[in-house]
């Protein structure tokens, strides 16, 4: 069977929210066309997506767009939050679930992450749910005990949606710090999720899920990262901010 087809998203973070993010946009567009064999994600604040829908559109790209989070509650008194419709509407088909900042600053949870996949695709937007261990978990081997903790938490909510829920595996060491996970430390992790995923659910919705790495992926690492047998793509947040940067990663993909 051919390899999945590559997802590159990338995550802007609290960046590029104002002109800026619609000149960022649309440089990502000029460099991912012609890239019609890769799946092209952005996921920009808030505050410019409906903007950024347009400028896609105008440019005639295929490039989809991600919130950077969701409230699992489609209305009501909940001050600050916004919803998987209110995401839709504004233009994203996509949206980013469990980021470690979200965990780490905001005390997420893995129930909460559960509750917000099940709503994303209650809300028809496909989420990127992300995972991974920190530096101390690391050192103390207990990097499969924890990922897989965060995969079980939401495993079975794959076997109605193969395809439709993406996982990305970022090592909280490697983001923003520059030290990305070795080919062989990823790939060794990517393997083992998808065997828990096995497991867990079935050998088919192991096979079809994409699994991207995350950390401190750039032009310069993303061939060999991208090369390993059970990495599916990237979620990229420092490169994604320039378009030379995620061009570069993109191409990558498109070469493999
Ligand atoms: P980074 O961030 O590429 O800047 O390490 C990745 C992420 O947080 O998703």
């Amino acid at each position: 069977m051919s390899k999945r087809t590559y997802l590159i998203a990338g995550n802007w973070k609290l960046n590029a929210g104002a002109q800026d993010g619609l000149d960022l946009a649309q440089g990502i567009a000029d460099v991912a066309k012609g890239a019609s064999n890769v799946d092209v994600v952005i996921s920009p604040p808030l505050t410019v997506i409906a903007a950024i829908a347009a400028t896609i559109e105008d440019a005639e790209s295929d490039v989809e767009i991600a919130g950077q989070n969701l409230y699992p509650k489609s209305s009501g008194a909940f001050t600050g939050e916004i919803s998987a419709a209110m995401l839709k509407s504004a233009g994203a088909s996509w949206v980013l679930v469990g980021h470690s900042e979200r965990r780490q600053l905001f005390g997420e949870t893995n129930t909460q992450v559960r509750e917000k996949i099940e709503a994303a695709v209650a809300g028809e937007l496909r989420p990127i749910a992300c995972i991974g261990e920190s530096l101390e978990e690391r050192e103390a081997n207990k990097t499969l005990e924890v990922v897989f903790e965060q995969v079980d938490a939401f495993a079975d909510l794959l076997k109605e949606n193969p395809g439709n829920i993406v996982i990305a595996y970022e090592p909280v060491w490697a983001i923003g710090t520059g030290k990305v996970a070795s080919p062989e430390q990823a790939q060794e992790v990517h393997a083992a999720i998808r065997g828990r995923l096995a497991e867990k659910v079935s050998a088919e919705v192991a096979e079809k899920t994409r699994i991207l790495y995350g950390g401190s992926v750039k032009g310069e690492n993303a061939t060999e990262l991208l090369g390993c047998a059970d990495i599916d793509g990237a979620l990229v947040g420092g490169a994604s901010l320039k378009p030379e940067g995620f061009g570069q990663i993109i191409a990558a993909a498109q070469k493999l």
